[in-house]
């Protein structure tokens, strides 16, 4: 009898509880809801607000992006506020070098970017701001500076095109049905030789008759729910999901906790091995930081930073290629020069470096498909941007790549077009302010993987069209952009592929 009063007493008071805890949800959620209509204008009434709330804009453009570059060409400071958003965007190079570097103090990440995207990635570098930010800055500098890591790099790189891409171009290649989505076979390439190269493990994700890695299923799930709830028109939505652990919240956890118990597997596994000898950047970072947890965040964190942009920059690279064939022609001929015309893949770095047409037609592809279309930051405190634009504390101001590298008085009347003899004078590459082309951010964050992304895109463009001749399976065909954190095709890129030696629609 006792025991049944005393259950009953414990279920009464659990059930009081979590009734309490169900109130003071409801109530802290009003009242946050409360103060973020009033910080924001969510029913302003303008035009451009009442397109983005009514999705109006659909009806002109693809995609979101071609929209605000619309916006901000018609805009004479190259600037637009969305009030719905509280959001100034903005596609002025002085802006941009303002608030990546003059007044870098004022324009952190800022607490509704980490929250964000605070669960995934932890106190990782893309993550964070001030002094946990400036440690792992240094020390990831130092090393990804290092010219071993550079060569090590292009070892990596070069074992998986030659043991791995161009077998599985050769085999699709020699079929009757010779068609691939070369965005997957981009991303597969790159989480492999990301794996590689940051922890020195072999996910072997670019064998398509096998299921893509349990960790890079994992990690895509993850992120791509990470960045839905920077789409929610509230952060509150996807706040109280969480808190009830529900929806696509309790998926985003399931995919986290995927992650983690991976990525500390890998940690694991780098330590049973040894890593005092060892090139991969994680064994580097081993002989600093002894905190695992920590070690997880910067092994997460550079998974993001280095897959989905270099996959993303060569999928649009095949796209440009399949529309100007003389770019590619161009490039064959560069490389004839240098490398002679039977080499296959890649010889040496120095190869790469001799390539100068080859380095001005990825900046050009970079210019027109940025990997990250738009990065924000938030203003710490009431400030005005070099074109006068006002910016109040709290406010989310973003610098748009993919609108700057569209705009004429930047690029000139033919900024539309792709055109790598923009970037070079007298056959020498020349590079432009980072300012006025802020693919890598620019400033005092600037990408610390630029020159490993460049060495990854090179030698895979010039080991596959060296090789394969590609043509779009449909022809006519634009992309369109899924939502995420970097520039993904929705459906992904179809082409055809034959083999440059073997087939005679390849001549
Ligand atoms: C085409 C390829 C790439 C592009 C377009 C690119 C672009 C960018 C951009 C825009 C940022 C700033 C992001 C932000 O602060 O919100 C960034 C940061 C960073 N990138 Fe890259 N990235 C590329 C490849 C890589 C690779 C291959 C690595 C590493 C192996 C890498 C490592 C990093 C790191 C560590 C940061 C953080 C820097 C900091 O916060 O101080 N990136 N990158």
């Amino acid at each position: 009898m006792d025991s049944e009063l005393s259950l009953l007493l414990r279920s009464a008071m659990k059930y009081s509880f979590s009734y309490l805890f169900f109130s003071f949800t409801i109530f802290f959620s009003f009242f946050s809801l409360l103060l973020f209509f009033l910080r924001v204008n969510l029913w302003c009434n303008c035009d451009i607000c009442r397109n983005f709330r009514s999705a109006k804009w659909l009806t002109d453009f693809d995609n979101l992006c071609d929209w605000y570059t619309h916006l901000l060409r018609n805009s004479s400071s190259r600037t637009i506020h969305i009030h719905a958003l509280n959001n100034t965007i903005t596609a002025n190079p002085d802006n941009v070098e303002y608030m990546l570097k003059t007044k870098f103090d004022n324009y952190p990440k800022g607490k509704p970017f980490s929250m964000v995207l605070g669960d995934l990635l932890g106190r990782g570098i893309f993550n964070v701001d001030g002094n946990l930010w400036k440690f792992q800055r240094k020390m990831a500098s130092l090393e990804l500076g290092s010219v071993s890591i550079r060569s090590y790099a292009f070892q990596v790189v070069s074992r998986e095109i030659k043991h791995r891409l161009v077998p599985l171009l050769s085999s699709v290649a020699s079929k009757e049905s010779n068609s691939l989505d070369l965005q997957d076979v981009f991303r597969r390439f790159s989480f492999d030789t990301i794996c590689r190269f940051s922890f020195g493990i072999d996910p072997g994700c670019l064998e398509l008759s096998l299921p893509m890695s349990e960790f890079a299923v994992a990690f895509d799930l993850a992120s791509k729910l990470s960045a839905e709830r920077a789409l929610s028109f509230s952060p509150l939505v996807w706040k109280i999901k969480r808190l009830l652990n529900i929806g696509s919240e309790k998926k985003l956890r399931q995919a986290i906790c995927m992650v983690n118990v991976l990525a500390n597997e890998v940690i694991n596994q780098r330590r049973r091995l040894g890593f005092a000898n060892q090139e991969d950047l994680l064994s580097r970072f081993m002989g600093t930081v002894n905190d695992d947890a920590y070690l997880k965040d910067i092994v997460i964190s550079f998974l993001l930073a280095g897959r989905d942009t270099v996959a993303s920059g060569l999928t649009s690279f095949f796209f440009l290629l399949s529309q100007n064939p003389e770019v590619e022609s161009a490039i064959l001929t560069e490389s004839n020069r240098v490398m002679g015309p039977s080499q296959g893949e890649v010889g040496s770095f120095q190869q790469l470096r001799d390539m100068p047409y080859l380095q001005a037609a990825l900046y050009e592809c970079l210019r027109l498909y940025p990997p990250v279309q738009f990065d924000s930051k938030f203003a710490q405190e009431d400030d005005v941007l070099p074109d006068g634009t006002f910016v109040k504390k709290g406010t989310r101001v973003t610098y748009h790549p993919y609108a700057m590298g569209r705009m004429e008085e930047l690029w000139g009347p033919d900024c539309l077009e792709f055109k790598p003899e923009r970037w070079l004078i007298n056959g020498a590459f020349t590079p432009q302010s980072p300012f006025k082309f802020p693919v890598f951010q620019a400033g005092l964050r600037v990408c610390l993987g630029k020159e490993l992304a460049l060495v990854e895109m090179k030698s895979v463009v010039l080991s596959v069209i060296r090789q394969f001749k590609f043509e779009l399976a449909e022809p006519g065909w634009t992309p369109k952009f899924a939502p995420g954190l970097t520039a993904t095709v929705r459906g992904g890129l179809s082409v055809r592929v034959w083999d440059r030696m073997g087939s005679p629609q390849a001549a």
